[in-house]
């Protein structure tokens, strides 16, 4: 497990390249970076398409940071940004 800035764990695992943000659902960071790609840009959006956060809802402070890293990246290339 990794430390995080504010001092908690992330709860994700690293796979042969593959970072897993929410294990209950096999959701990938890649898999939150297509869905920003795809125009979905809140944790609502990833939790109805992704299940992120519906089974025992570890991952969402992780799929947050991930959700925000991705939309970070995609304001790199002139996207605009929506409210988390
Ligand atoms: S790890 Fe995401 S809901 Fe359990």
């Amino acid at each position: 497990m990794e430390m995080n800035d504010n001092g908690s764990y992330l709860r994700q695992t690293r796979w042969h390249g593959i970072m897993y943000i929410c294990i209950c659902n096999g959701v990938t960071q890649r898999d939150i970076r297509r869905c920003v790609e795809q125009g979905m840009g809140t944790m609502s959006d990833l939790q109805r398409e992704l299940g992120v956060g519906a089974g025992c809802g570890q991952c969402a402070c992780a799929a947050k940071e991930a959700l925000q890293e991705a939309r970070r990246e995609q304001c790199e290339f002139g996207e605009a940004l929506q409210p988390v």
